[in-house]
């Protein structure tokens, strides 16, 4: 499958040979990879991602409606789910955000013509027609072959009402819900992974104190069951489905400490599996924050030195958690996380509608890196968001679709998924841009489960190429191939009438003295296997 990835690309694509790249002044990097001392298994569900009903992420980005001109199946377009499928999503978190502590789902099941149209109030304040509801969801996570990480409404919805939802989803007993779930066309039960018990509920999601968010997060967690009986019921062990409570975000709030605490101290009956944290790079200010494209090097430099941040929130965040939790039996979930910029120019600012560019390609290489570092605690991420928003996958507008740079990082990236981390060490360097200095260069590698090993590296430096030279002690490298993602400019990105500007190319290091030469270009990503 892997080796696919490589042979797929054509002769046509411009071809980046690592030798080719001139040098700049910088010294080489030196790079140890210690493939005889394993690290832990990079949990698949680190590249989840996210699908909140907010602008067109949902309504034109995934679903049109049987009826559309646009080739769909079942109302889902047929174009996004094939790009998807390359990416093996291993699970999409759905249906918010602060959209979610909105939702109610008993509006989005039964025939389409008696939905009730309800509205959006947090994103854009538009109609909600609820077309795509509990059994589209599930119908799109089949289509890409993707799992479910439902979050269920906390701020505005009732225990009961969440129960209920679960038990229509994931029973498999002709109790009433079931029966009404068959009659809507799914006989079988639903496979639900993972729950999220609410959404910011420090914020958009009541704005409860952590004690009070405790105290109802207990009752969400204690009586929302998953009757799935083989699945992830609640008798099927380790498959069992995850409960995610709400943790610290990017800010001051102390609920990671209050939902810790009283994990430590709880009784029998209610339990969690992950804790959350929310971390977006906003580069200048919340109020300011800066465009999607059209910017120059301090733009690049800013993003980059605020997205780094996110290995002091895990490190923060974890860092509680090992009081409480020694055994890390409770991960951590960046379930949202990505650059957030000024929308586009005549977009809808509820819409949250920004470009995507080799910068956002960076950035997600860059934070990638650090969730895969930090694998022993973070078991889990979603990107903001899938389709159409802030840090997405994939633009659409009517029947046309494009691929932005940060998809093709996702792309490269997937032999990471459920590796082995192998350690690396080597001195990054640094690469400045007016008051901003970060680290020049960063390498991660991983040992897939057909024992390959596989190195991701990234020259941040937006103006000169680096060199890295890998030593890998005790193996004899053969070769070194796979693609390289780069592009003229920081601010390179693809349109409808462009779609190729930034695309991955075949790339292959050299052997020089029993070590692997890497010459990468200015800013850029390289994913290579090594034989
Ligand atoms: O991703 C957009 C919004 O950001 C989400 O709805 C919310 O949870 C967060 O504040």
């Amino acid at each position: 499958m892997k080796l696919k990835f490589a042979r797929r690309l054509t002769a046509s694509v411009l071809a980046i040979a690592a030798a080719a790249a001139p040098l700049g002044a910088a010294a080489p990097v030196a790079v140890n990879v210690d493939a005889s001392r394993p690290g832990p298994k990079i949990s698949r569900d680190i590249f989840g991602q996210f699908a909140e009903h907010l602008g067109t992420g949902i309504y034109d980005g995934i679903w049109v409606g049987p009826n559309s001109r646009i080739p769909n199946v079942r109302g889902i377009r047929a174009d996004v789910v094939q790009a998807l499928r390359a990416l093996h999503v291993p699970n999409v978190r759905w249906p918010g955000g602060c959209f979610g502590d909105n939702y109610h789902w008993h509006n989005g099941i039964g025939p389409q013509a008696k939905r009730p149209a309800t509205l959006n109030p947090d994103w854009g304040g538009v109609i909600e027609p609820n077309s795509f509801g509990t059994h589209e969801y599930f119908d799109f996570l089949g289509q890409i072959g993707s799992e479910a990480f439902i979050s269920e409404n906390v701020g505005s919805g009732t225990v009961q009402e969440a129960a209920d939802w679960f038990e229509y989803m994931t029973s498999d007993k002709p109790s009433t819900l079931a029966k009404k779930r068959a009659a809507n066309g799914h006989p079988a039960p639903y496979k639900v992974k993972y729950l999220g018990l609410g959404n910011e509920n420090w914020g958009c999601g009541g704005a409860m104190s952590p004690d009070h968010y405790v105290e109802e997060m207990k009752l969400y967690a204690r009586f929302t069951r998953n009757y799935n009986p083989v699945q992830n019921g609640e008798h099927a062990g380790d498959n069992a489905m995850k409960r995610v409570a709400v943790g610290w975000d990017s800010g001051d709030s102390d609920y990671t400490e209050a939902v810790m605490k009283a994990w430590k101290n709880k009784t029998w009956s209610w339990d969690i599996e992950g804790l959350s944290l929310h971390g977006y790079t906003v580069p200048n200010i919340w109020e300011k924050k800066g465009p999607s494209f059209s910017f120059g090097e301090d733009q690049y430099a800013k993003a980059i030195g605020k997205t780094l941040k996110m290995n002091e929130w895990v490190a923060k965040q974890s860092a509680i958690m090992d009081r409480y939790d020694p055994d890390k039996k409770i991960a951590l979930f960046v379930d949202e996380w990505g650059i957030w910029t000024d929308p586009n120019p005549g977009s809808n600012p509820g819409f949250l509608q920004q470009q995507n560019t080799l910068r956002d390609a960076v950035l997600a290489a860059l934070n990638l890196n650090i969730f895969m570092r930090h694998a022993d605690r973070v078991r889990g991420t979603n990107i903001a968001q899938m389709i159409n928003v802030l840090q997405a996958m994939i633009l659409t507008d009517g029947p046309k679709m494009v691929l932005t740079p940060t998809y093709h990082v996702y792309r490269m990236y997937v032999p990471f998924q459920d590796a082995t981390l192998v350690p690396v060490s080597f001195d990054a360097g640094t690469y400045r841009n007016g008051d901003v200095t970060v680290p020049r260069v960063d390498a991660i590698a991983a040992r897939d489960a057909a024992g390959h090993l596989w190195l991701a590296l990234t020259n941040v430096d937006p103006n000169e190429p680096a060199r890295m030279l890998v030593s890998v002690p005790g193996v004899t490298a053969g070769s070194a191939t796979g693609e390289v993602l780069t592009a003229p400019t920081v601010d390179s990105h693809n349109s409808f009438d462009r779609p190729n500007t930034v695309r991955p190319a075949p790339y292959r290091g050299s052997i020089s003295n029993g070590r692997l030469r890497f010459d990468l270009p200015a800013k850029s990503i390289a994913v290579v296997r090594v034989d």
